[in-house]
């Protein structure tokens, strides 16, 4: 087995409750040992400003969110669906971790798209809207297997736990699909 990678979880949910978070919890824990997961939370970030980092004063959560994902390895993107886009929270944090330009946090880190949603589409708007970003944004996004997990209430019990082993067969095919994807396109050596 190889060193271990680094992954930073973003969810694109602050709700207490949030179905996207379980789901991601569940994706952790049902991941190969060779990848290691952060998740960072993104609720406390201010809203992106170009001034703040024009006069060089960028607000101390831009900071520690940039000096956090900056040396992982790859990222994971867990997201509900919002008007059929992705949240503005999740956006927001992708704006801050974008600049100042020419010092992205996401330059050439390999990532993955899950979108969640109690409805029967599966987040399918904002799981593509948040793939276009990321063509920009220069992080070579696993196409295969696509992720959009509906009827996202209906497959969790009262603990946040997966009710049904198909949904999780399925999260674990996504997930070893994932730590192929990361060893195939990871730019740097692993911290470990
Ligand atoms: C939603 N919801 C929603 N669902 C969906 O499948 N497509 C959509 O476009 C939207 N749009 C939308 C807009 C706004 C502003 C809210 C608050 C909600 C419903 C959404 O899927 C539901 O609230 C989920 O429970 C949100 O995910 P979490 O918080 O459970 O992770």
């Amino acid at each position: 087995m190889g060193a271990q990678r680094h992954v930073a979880v973003l969810i694109g949910s602050l709700r207490k409750g949030s179905y996207t978070r379980m789901i991601a919890n569940e994706l952790i824990a049902i991941a190969p040992g060779t990848l290691a997961f952060e998740i960072v939370e993104i609720g406390n970030l201010p809203l992106y400003n170009q001034d703040f980092d024009d006069q060089k004063a960028p607000p101390t959560e831009w900071v520690a969110f940039r000096d956090r994902i900056r040396p992982m390895d790859a990222v994971m993107f867990v997201t509900p669906e919002y008007n059929r886009s992705v949240p503005g929270v999740l956006k927001n944090a992708i704006d801050v971790g974008s600049r100042p330009y020419g010092h992205s946090v996401w330059d050439k880190k390999p990532g993955v798209v899950i979108s969640v949603s109690p409805g029967a589409i599966g987040g399918f708007g904002a799981n593509h809207h948040l793939r276009q970003m990321l063509v920009f944004l220069n992080v070579p996004a696993m196409q295969q297997p696509e992720a959009y997990i509906g009827n996202a209430a209906k497959l969790l019990d009262s603990n946040g736990k997966l009710t049904s082993d198909t949904t999780r067969q399925f999260l674990r095919t996504i997930m070893d699909a994932f730590a192929a994807w990361v060893e195939r396109n990871v730019p740097t050596p692993s911290h470990a």
